[in-house]
């Protein structure tokens, strides 16, 4: 190949490679985030919360590689996806959840609704400073697993107001933290 043909043929490979680069160009929003389809297979519950209040049981799932990266008091490995799961309490007669031998409350099957939190390099581009959350993302989804489309602004609000200093997150920080 002549000179002239080598360069042109690796500007138009270049152009290409431009392309495809802008077609995944970040834009801050939920759509960032997907749940695995294998996510209950594979990822590790490292926590379960009974919540009174609002008489449900949430389940705290990470990905393995996050599980295994992160350290006490640092912060988050990029790649790091928390998936929030709730599900029912049973309720007695009196209408309060009802406890298993170990006091803790008895899940009726199924979520009825999912959160998420996402960290990767590169994210939170394009959020004020007022909400921005360092490099995560937030997302909702139904149950089933299918996009809740319902406004994320409180999300980032709440676990900017709380936890900015344990990079955003709640449990998992701690279970980092509290681990041997
Ligand atoms: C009013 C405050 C508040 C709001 C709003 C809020 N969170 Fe949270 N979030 C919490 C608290 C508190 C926890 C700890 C779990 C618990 O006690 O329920 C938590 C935990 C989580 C976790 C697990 C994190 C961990 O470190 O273990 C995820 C994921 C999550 N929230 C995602 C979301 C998403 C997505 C939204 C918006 C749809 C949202 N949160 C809105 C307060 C909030």
């Amino acid at each position: 190949m002549s000179w002239t043909r080598y360069l042109l043929a690796a500007a138009v490979a270049g152009a290409i490679g431009a392309a495809a680069v802008a077609q995944t160009h970040y834009m801050p929003g939920p759509q960032n985030i997907d749940l695995p389809a294998d996510w209950q297979q594979r990822f590790i519950r490292y926590a379960t919360v009974d919540n009174a209040a609002r008489k449900i049981i949430r389940n705290l799932y990470v990905n393995p590689d996050a599980l295994a990266a992160a350290r006490p008091g640092q912060p988050l490995p990029y790649g790091t996806l928390i998936v929030m799961a709730d599900q029912r309490a049973r309720l007695g007669a009196d209408g309060n959840p009802l406890l298993d031998q170990s006091g803790r409350f008895i899940p009726e099957p199924g979520w009825i609704a999912i959160a998420a939190q996402e960290k990767r390099q590169g994210w939170g581009e394009g959020y004020a400073a007022n909400i921005r959350n360092g490099e995560w993302e937030y997302a909702r989804f139904n149950g089933d697993g299918s996009r809740n489309n319902a406004p994320v602004e409180a999300c980032f609000t709440c676990h900017l107001g709380t936890r900015a200093q344990q990079d955003f997150a709640f449990n998992f920080w701690d279970y980092v933290r509290d681990r041997r």
